[in-house]
């Protein structure tokens, strides 16, 4: 079999990477197939720009192994089907989008049409402008479509959408989206949830270094299914005990993994409610509580 088809996208086996005494990276394995995309989530500091770094082969790992599609990480092999988006670029000033893009996709056995690229991110009006006096949303912009000029298989992305507006959001979303529909494999960072619910079909979480939850959203959804019950009331009333309800802003919420009992129970003892919703609970409590009960 030659290696260009070989199964997984991305291997790493016990990736360990220190500076002094800070443990960045502390015995991370991960695997990733063609088709999927990961979300590496953790707080400031938690080491996921270093992990990435490691897996890109930019920096080597004090120890284990990266393989990217069978080829070690920074090999020229390795390189021709990455393409990365770091946490902060820097581009020369005096170069234009189209210039830099065309620059990039030189480097390339194959390419994306910068136009192509100049729509997905909205880059129309910039294309053709020097970088000087660039936002901080557009120089993003840019990066983010530098990833994909290469026509790559494997996109490592950190924060990938940080200063972007909510227009630019959607369309890196969409390219996202898209891109691993067609088989791409994407490795990215996000402190945004609703960011990695849209574009993630697996998670990763790590603190201090080390790998604390990992799994698909379904499984880990399917770990805590309580649904969130939230309504008013008439001023004066208060919920049956029965319910555990606390107060709030948004008026009264309860948590039940049988909300439709719930339900039935507050309709049947005419409990005066009103603008009732039920939501699954949102991810971000999911990993909370899971973490509460198995802090490992
Ligand atoms: N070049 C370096 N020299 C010294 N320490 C470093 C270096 N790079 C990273 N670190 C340290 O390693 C740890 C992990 O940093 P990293 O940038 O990987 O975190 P992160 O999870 O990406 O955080 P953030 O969410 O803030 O981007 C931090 O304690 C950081 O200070
Ligand atoms: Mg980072």
């Amino acid at each position: 079999m030659p290696l260009d088809s070989h199964a997984l996208a991305l291997e790493a086996r016990q990736l360990f990477k220190s500076f002094g005494p800070v443990k960045a990276v502390a015995g991370v394995d991960l695997t990733l197939e063609p088709g999927a995309a990961l979300g590496l989530l953790g707080p400031n500091g938690a080491g996921k720009s270093t992990t990435l770094s490691l897996l890109m082969g930019l920096r080597p790992a004090d120890s284990g192994t990266v393989q990217v599609f069978g080829h070690p990480a920074g090999s020229p092999a390795a390189r021709q089907m990455i393409g990365a988006t770091p946490q902060s670029a820097g581009f020369p000033e005096q170069l234009t989008p189209r210039e830099l893009l065309s620059y990039a996709a030189a480097h390339h056995r194959s390419a994306r049409q910068i136009g192509a690229l100049t729509e997905a991110f909205g880059l129309g009006a910039l294309i053709d402008r020097r970088m000087t006096g660039f936002s901080g949303g557009e120089v993003r912009r840019v990066a983010l479509a530098l990833a994909f000029v290469g026509a790559p298989r494997l996109v490592f992305l950190d924060e990938p959408t940080t200063g972007l507006d909510s227009a630019a959001q959607d369309g890196f979303h969409a390219v996202a989206r898209g891109f691993v529909a067609q088989g791409g494999a994407m490795v990215l960072t996000s402190h945004h949830w609703t960011e990695i619910e849209t574009v993630c079909d697996r998670i990763m979480m790590i603190d201090k270094g080390e790998r604390v939850l990992d799994g698909t959203l379904e499984t880990i959804r399917a770990r805590t299914r309580i649904n969130r019950v939230q309504f008013d009331l008439p001023d004066g009333a208060a919920p049956p005990d029965w319910l555990a309800a606390t107060a709030s802003d948004q008026g009264w919420t309860a948590e039940s993994d049988q909300s439709d009992r719930l339900l039935r129970r507050l309709i049947a003892e005419q409990v005066p409610f009103s603008n009732l919703t039920v939501r699954p609970m949102a991810l971000k409590d999911i990993i909370a509580r899971i973490r509460a009960k198995d802090p490992s």
